[in-house]
């Protein structure tokens, strides 16, 4: 394994499978100090085995009251595996997720739901060959009625579903306040949010068993609507330059009537 700057600087040296930090002073004596034994980190992909969804889910639902929206997503995948496999899910410091909360630290981007599973999921992935299952969640999340999950000790029995079409926080926030009339400050809205981290987390799990069984499939494909504006606009389009690709619909935040070409309906 590479050495990082700082253990480079510090001349640690490995004796007989002791790690010691020899510190160079003043370049004439040296100190000898005792430094934590060196562990490897362990590479993508982590070990899976496959999970019960409906305790993931229940699982996500706790945690989201306890550290928001992505901690909860993440927690009721990476508890479940922690539980179930041990090591090295019991190394991963999931109290770090908290910072995805609100679409990360409450600015409304990436709903942290989302982020969550896509982290935990990642971690069941060869970092070479990428995650398909962010795929299908992020189209299924744009397009289905969600939450779809009802917990088994709810905090308010009747929470609405909607389709957020869009992966963001604030659209599908706003998007649920709209149709619902309930305040984004509500604790109903906090529990919707929470409902659907478990729906979320519960859709990762079924698609990673899936993937253990080799039957995972993308479903959720990118939208035809959507496609038609990308055979321009991506990459090898005439008009490409705009660093998008998948999206659950462009229309939400671009008007097609003020396109400056006329476009087919
Ligand atoms: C046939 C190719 C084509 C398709 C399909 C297409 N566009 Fe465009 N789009 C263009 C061209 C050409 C421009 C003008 C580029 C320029 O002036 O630099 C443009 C400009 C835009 C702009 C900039 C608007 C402006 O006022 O300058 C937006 C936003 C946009 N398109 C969104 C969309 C969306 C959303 C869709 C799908 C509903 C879409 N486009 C489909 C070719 C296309
Ligand atoms: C969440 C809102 C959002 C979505 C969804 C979205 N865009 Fe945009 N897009 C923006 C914003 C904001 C800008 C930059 C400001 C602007 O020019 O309107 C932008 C810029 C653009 C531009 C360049 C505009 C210019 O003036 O040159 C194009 C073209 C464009 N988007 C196409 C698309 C296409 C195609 C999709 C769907 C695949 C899409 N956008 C989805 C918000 C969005």
């Amino acid at each position: 394994m590479e050495m990082t700057t700082t253990t480079r600087r510090q001349f640690l040296k490995t004796v007989g499978g002791v790690t010691l930090g020899v510190v160079a002073v003043s370049g004439a004596s040296t100190l000898l100090a005792c430094a934590p034994k060196k562990v490897e980190a362990q590479e993508l992909p982590w070990p899976y085995q496959k999970l019960d969804p409906v305790a993931t889910a229940e699982r996500a639902y706790t945690a989201y009251y306890n550290g928001g929206c992505m901690y909860g997503a993440f927690e009721g995948i990476v508890g479940e595996l922690r539980d179930k496999v041990g090591a090295p899910y019991d190394q991963f410091p999931a109290a770090m997720m908290k910072y995805g909360g609100a679409g990360v630290a409450g600015w409304g981007t990436l709903c942290g739901a989302l982020n969550g599973a896509a982290a935990a999921t990642y971690l069941l992935h060869d970092s070479k060959t990428g995650n398909p299952i962010i795929n299908e969640v992020f189209g299924w999340y744009g397009a289905e009625q969600l939450p779809n999950y009802k917990p088994a000790s709810p905090k308010f029995a009747n929470i609405s579903s909607t389709a957020a079409n869009s992966q963001l926080c604030h659209a599908s926030v706003s998007e649920w306040c709209t149709r619902s009339g309930f305040k984004a400050t509500s604790p109903e809205r906090a529990e919707r949010c929470a409902w659907l981290t478990a729906s979320v987390a519960k859709y990762a799990v079924e698609l990673l068993n899936q993937q253990a069984d080799s039957s995972f499939k993308l479903v959720h494909t990118v939208p035809a609507s959507v496609k038609e504006c990308l055979s321009c606009h991506s990459g090898s389009g005439s008009v490409g330059n705009v660093h998008t690709s998948n999206q659950s619909t462009c229309t939400s935040c671009h008007d097609v009537a003020k396109h400056p070409i006329p476009l087919r309906k």
